[in-house]
């Protein structure tokens, strides 16, 4: 089951959030440590400022992404998925491929969806690409990350 998630979800996407961050620290700009100090309002507050979406097994939140428009008048068309995780006994079950059709539909009048991925999280990036989305550019040195650089490559889905 896939849905938005709200303020009253706060507490299992911080734990979710905060495993995602624990146990993959390439695939995410935050660390663990920033926000694993943040109180639960924190993540109340994100869930109600930006569309979120959980997938939830058995009633347990086990994966979600995020969808943010760029605010802009000029960038108004671009959306921006960020966050996207699946807890790892769900992979591979077509649960994220679920969920980032749930981000296409809820994507409205966007021309398009963006995003940005570690270059070396090969099965993010060949998942992306699975989702239609297209290699447009690469960001070099984008997170430093354990004292080693890694770069991201932008990624681009075409809305029509
Ligand atoms: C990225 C993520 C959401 C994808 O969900 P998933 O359930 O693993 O995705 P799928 O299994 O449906 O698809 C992965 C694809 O990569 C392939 N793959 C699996 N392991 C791989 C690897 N080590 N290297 C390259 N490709 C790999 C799979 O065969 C599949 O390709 P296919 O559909 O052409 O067969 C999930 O792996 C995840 O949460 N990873 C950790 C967090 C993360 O990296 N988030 C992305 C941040 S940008």
């Amino acid at each position: 089951m896939i849905r938005t998630l709200t303020a009253a979800d706060a507490a299992s996407y911080r734990d979710l959030r905060l495993q995602a961050l624990r146990l993959e620290p390439l695939a995410f700009s935050a660390s663990a440590e920033e926000e694993g100090a943040e109180p639960l309002s924190f993540f109340a507050g994100r869930l109600g400022e930006n569309a979120c979406f959980g997938a939830f097994y058995a009633e347990a939140l086990i994966g979600f992404v995020g969808l943010r428009r760029l605010g802009r008048a000029k960038t108004r068309h671009r959306g921006e998925i960020w966050g996207m995780y699946v807890a790892e006994d769900h992979r591979g079950s077509g649960v994220a491929r679920d969920l980032l059709e749930f981000v296409v539909e809820s994507a409205g009048d966007l021309r398009q969806l963006e995003l940005n991925v570690v270059a070396d999280n090969g099965r993010a990036v060949r998942f992306y690409q699975g989702c239609g989305f297209v290699r447009t550019g690469v960001v070099p040195r984008a997170a430093l990350v354990d004292g080693r650089y890694h770069d991201e490559l932008v990624m681009v889905r075409d809305m029509h």
